[in-house]
């Protein structure tokens, strides 16, 4: 069973630039309306017991531009929400759906969901990883930068899912990573052994700190999440106070390289994590990146489902 639900563990070296060519390939069809129905008549589930805009309408779109068909079920809508369990509902759907898209808090409900199911799944976003928005930013810096390997991305800010899926990912495409977070906010140890495992065979490096210019310098791409993640709202003024060093802005572009690019997950608080000049401005990707999730999750239902 093809999964893709720990970039670490799912995603191949190799198999990273197949996902990025068949995103290509696939983003260059709709451009000029080929049509590319390679999941004719298959089903995908998708759970959210989280908020989405991108996941929910890439994923939505994606499957209907490959033939198929999208199911959105809204924890408040489905028995989770009244407490079935992941086991039930991952032997439910393994026997009415082609495969499951889930967006949801615990990272261990996503697994059990494979676990337990018979048919792919995707993690749309957990509490501790984002793997189907780094495809999407990957797919963008390599458009925009022509090639990833030995380039620099610097994470600036909370050590949270999105952090964490950047070490594993810039460290399997060969690019450095940086990531500056307060001392308390850093990533899990895990996250950077994971990078560092793979940076040893991919020759890129990875580096810690608790300072953004340090992070920043020479860095190709500047990266920026939200302070406060879904579920950390109570947390929101400590937070700001907390966080307020960790913004991009164009002091911190100063010291990266002279073409560096600006990129966000989204959704982005603009006067907290970045500034407006610069995610408005021209270093600015934010836009292509969130439309890479479009064709960046099309190649991953591709490969889920037909090597399953
Ligand atoms: N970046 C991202 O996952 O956006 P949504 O929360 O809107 O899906
Ligand atoms: N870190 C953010 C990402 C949103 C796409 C969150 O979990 O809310």
């Amino acid at each position: 069973m093809k999964h893709y639900i720990d970039f670490h563990e799912d995603v191949g070296i190799e198999e990273l630039n197949y996902l990025l060519d068949i995103a290509a390939d696939m983003k260059a069809k709709v451009k000029t309306g080929i049509e590319h129905h390679y999941l004719k008549g298959k089903t995908l589930a998708m759970i959210f017991t989280k908020s989405s805009t991108r996941t929910r309408v890439s994923f939505e779109v994606g499957m209907y531009q490959l033939g198929g068909h999208a199911l959105y079920l809204s924890n408040d809508a489905i028995q989770i929400g009244r407490g079935e369990t992941i086991h039930d509902t991952a032997k439910v759907l393994s026997g009415m759906v082609d495969g499951i898209m889930i967006r949801t808090f615990s990272h261990q409900d996503v697994v059990d969901l494979a676990k337990y199911g018979s048919i792919p799944v995707i993690n749309g976003l957990t509490d501790d990883q984002h793997p189907t928005q780094m495809l999407a930013d990957l797919l963008t810096i390599k458009e925009v930068k022509g090639d990833l390997k030995g380039l620099k991305l610097a994470y600036i800010g909370d050590g949270n899912n999105v952090a964490n899926s950047l070490l594993q990912a810039c460290a399997k495409a060969g690019m450095d990573i940086a990531v500056a977070s307060p001392k308390d906010y850093t990533c899990p140890q895990k996250y950077v052994d994971q990078a560092l495992e793979d940076a040893a065979v991919t020759g890129s490096k990875v580096l810690m700190t608790t300072d953004p210019y340090e992070a920043a310098k020479d860095a190709d791409v500047l990266y920026a999440d939200t302070w406060t993640s879904m579920g950390q709202e109570e947390e929101k003024a400590k937070r700001v106070e907390i966080f307020k060093d960790y913004q991009i802005n164009k002091d911190l572009f100063s010291v990266a390289d002279k073409d560096a690019i600006f990129l966000h997950c989204l959704p982005a608080y603009r006067g907290y994590e970045v500034t407006e000049d610069i995610i408005d401005g021209p270093r600015s990707y934010v836009f292509q990146e969130a439309e890479n999730r479009l064709h960046a999750h099309k190649a991953i239902l591709v490969n889920c489902y037909l090597n399953s």
